[in-house]
């Protein structure tokens, strides 16, 4: 099973892909499936800015579209701007609906930093 340390790094050269030429901020996100098995996403940006879509959500619908269903033990994100790279508040909700139980990695200032997404979007909305 991979370390944090692995899956982070992982992310980051997911954020390589990222198409992010507005804003410049290039993110990646990686799940690690209680499987074993790996998927990563990156930010896609648009001219139409409020239609880019983040690394995060862009992991979880690949995790959706491919019919997997192991469940996501880990969600490592990471960015080439900054060290923490903590989710976005939509990023959040979509964790909550499609991955209540995993821990979201990021890194810190001495190694990597784990969450529950309880610990990051405390009293949600849900149905
Ligand atoms: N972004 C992500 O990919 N994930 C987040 O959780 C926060 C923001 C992207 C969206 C946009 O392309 C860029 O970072 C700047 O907001």
């Amino acid at each position: 099973m991979l370390s944090n340390e692995e899956l982070l790094k992982k992310a980051l050269n997911m954020a390589e892909n990222a198409y992010a030429p507005y804003s410049k901020f290039f993110v990646g996100a990686c799940l690690l499936l209680e499987d074993g098995t790996v998927l990563g996403g990156c930010n896609v940006e648009n001219a139409s800015y409020g239609l880019s879509l983040c690394a995060e959500r862009n992991a979880l619908s690949s995790y959706k579209a491919q019919g997997l269903n192991s469940p996501i033990k880990k969600i490592a994100i990471a960015c080439l701007n900054i060290k923490k790279c903590y989710p976005c508040g939509a990023c959040r909700q979509w964790i909550k609906e499609l991955a209540p139980d995993s821990l979201i990695v990021v890194e810190g200032d001495d190694g990597a930093l784990e969450f529950s997404i309880e610990e990051l979007l405390p009293k949600s909305f849900g149905l």
